[in-house]
């Protein structure tokens, strides 16, 4: 199992973010605490939040200064800065969707290549993907699988999912969409139905968009949000937030994307897009 996670786009991120010493920066998602770190490294304070208990544990145990802990999924983040007495601050970076130690750990039940339990949840959630693969009705599959995976045969998959239940362990599961799909080029063929359940069971989209109407909320005039994403589904919904937002401004025209060396170096990193914005009145 790796131990390690390395951050995406870090250099672009902290850049975009503007870190100031002495400034008080959201980490919506903590995860590894790579971008954390960096952070602290250039004098900012940070807030780290992980709906993860595991991720939290994992930043405790390296005593990093100048950090809160905060386990919370980062939709309460208005809620949470007000329960710890804090009205705005100075920037807002989020890191979306699994880290590696998600990926890596096959009792976590997100990778379709190694055998474990059928979870997928990030933090504490009641819904794991097993229940969602063996007892939603065959139509609701199909459609989150349409929605969120943006499969293009969801209906023969779900289908096929509801006639081999019950199904518990993700190689099981990728075994039915591998026959129910065929060969495929791109990628592996269970890829786009793992991203899917992973999604739904998260309710990663729903999350996004209330952390990002917060921020309108909690950034100090002149404060940045930096977001990084990794499928469309969430680059769309910040692209479109941004562009309609009235008081967050555009900064990145076009998504700030990794270098050749990163991608080359960090698989993870092939399909990062990064998206900032600066909360308009200038500086406080
Ligand atoms: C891609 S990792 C972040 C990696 C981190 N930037 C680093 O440098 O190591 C994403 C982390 O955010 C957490 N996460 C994802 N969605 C979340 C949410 N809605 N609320 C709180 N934490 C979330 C995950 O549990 C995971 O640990």
């Amino acid at each position: 199992m790796s131990l390690s996670h390395t951050a995406v786009l870090l250099e672009e991120a902290l850049e975009w973010l503007n870190i100031r010493p002495g400034g008080l920066y959201v980490d919506a998602t903590l995860g590894g605490a790579g971008h954390t770190q960096a952070i602290v490294g250039r004098g900012g304070k940070v807030l780290g939040f992980d709906q993860d208990p595991e991720a939290i544990s994992r930043a405790r145990a390296l005593n990093i200064p100048n950090l809160t802990l905060v386990q919370a999924n980062f939709r309460e983040l208005r809620d949470q800065l007000h329960e710890l007495g804090i009205e705005a601050v100075d920037g807002i970076l989020a890191d979306l969707g699994v880290s590696s130690f998600h990926f890596d750990d096959p009792e976590r039940g997100f990778s379709y290549r190694m055998e474990g339990p059928l979870d997928m949840r990030m933090g504490q959630g009641e819904l794991s993907a097993a229940d969602v693969v063996n007892s939603f009705e065959v139509e609701d599959i199909a459609d989150i699988l349409r929605k969120y995976g943006e499969e293009q045969r969801p209906g023969r998959i779900a289908r096929a999912i509801v006639d081999s239940r019950p199904i518990n362990t993700t190689t099981r599961l990728a075994e039915v969409v591998r026959k129910a799909t065929g060969f495929r080029k791109a990628g592996h063929p269970a890829r786009r139905t793992f991203q899917a359940l992973r999604i739904y069971v998260n309710d990663e989209l729903g999350a996004l968009e209330d952390l990002l109407e917060a921020s309108e909320g909690v950034l100090k005039p002149g404060g940045r949000l930096v977001v990084i994403s990794f499928h469309s589904l969430e680059d769309r919904l910040v692209k479109h937030f941004l562009r309609d937002s009235r008081v967050l401004e555009v900064l990145t025209k076009k998504p700030v994307l990794p270098e050749e060396a990163e991608q080359r170096e960090n698989p993870r990193a092939r399909s990062a897009k990064l998206r900032a914005a600066e909360r308009i009145g200038g500086r406080a």
